[in-house]
């Protein structure tokens, strides 16, 4: 009898942990792309794609015109839904050329760019000589990030990205996405 009881209560424990394991608490909403200045950057892919329930990643590609790239500079902004998306804890431009030299000087960028850096071309300082290119970020990964590394509470939110290169407002990215 105890021993059933014990079955059941550990059945249910490894159903409830595969339950968590397989349902990630962060999902994509949306992925936008948006040039600003089309003689000097394309997006060349911009999608957010759902291969199964578990698995959704989003890609991007941005062309750019006027090679080499010599100065990036990137504001962040995080943004959580209230009523309409306001901003929430992170405002911040860097240099981007800068801040890959002095990683550990600047944690909240850190963070954002431990995120993308295994699945980007954008991986060393400047300048930068091809187009740039996030392949394949997936849910489980930011998942790891917002939920393990550093929580948030639950929400709507999204982060918009503005990049300026070689002094050239060029490119807004948004990314959306719910933590539950
Ligand atoms: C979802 O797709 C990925 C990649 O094709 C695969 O590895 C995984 O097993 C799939 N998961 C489910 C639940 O079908
Ligand atoms: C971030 O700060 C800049 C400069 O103060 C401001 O122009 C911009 O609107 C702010 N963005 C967010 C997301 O709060
Ligand atoms: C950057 O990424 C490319 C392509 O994934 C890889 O071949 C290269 O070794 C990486 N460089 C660094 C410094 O991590």
């Amino acid at each position: 009898m105890m021993c059933t009881k014990l079955t059941l209560v550990f059945s249910l424990l490894v159903l409830m942990l595969m339950v968590k394991e397989i349902t990630p608490r962060v999902e994509f909403t949306n992925f936008k792309c948006r040039s600003v200045n089309k003689d000097f950057a394309e997006f060349t892919q911009c999608t957010l794609k759902s291969i199964n329930r578990t698995y959704k990643y989003i890609s991007g590609r941005v062309t750019l015109y006027k090679l080499p790239i010599t100065k990036a500079r990137v504001n962040f902004g995080l943004y959580k839904r209230f009523n309409g998306y306001r901003p929430f804890l992170y405002n911040q431009t860097i240099d981007a050329c800068h801040f890959f030299k002095h990683q550990k000087a600047n944690p909240v960028a850190k963070y954002f760019f431990d995120m993308i850096k295994e699945f980007s071309n954008l991986n060393h300082s400047c300048p930068y000589n091809s187009d740039i290119i996030v392949e394949k970020l997936s849910t489980d990964t930011v998942n790891h990030h917002v939920t393990k590394i550093l929580p948030y509470p639950e929400g709507d939110y999204m982060l918009e990205t503005h990049w300026m290169l070689n002094d050239i407002f060029s490119a807004v990215i948004q990314v959306y996405l719910t933590l539950f």
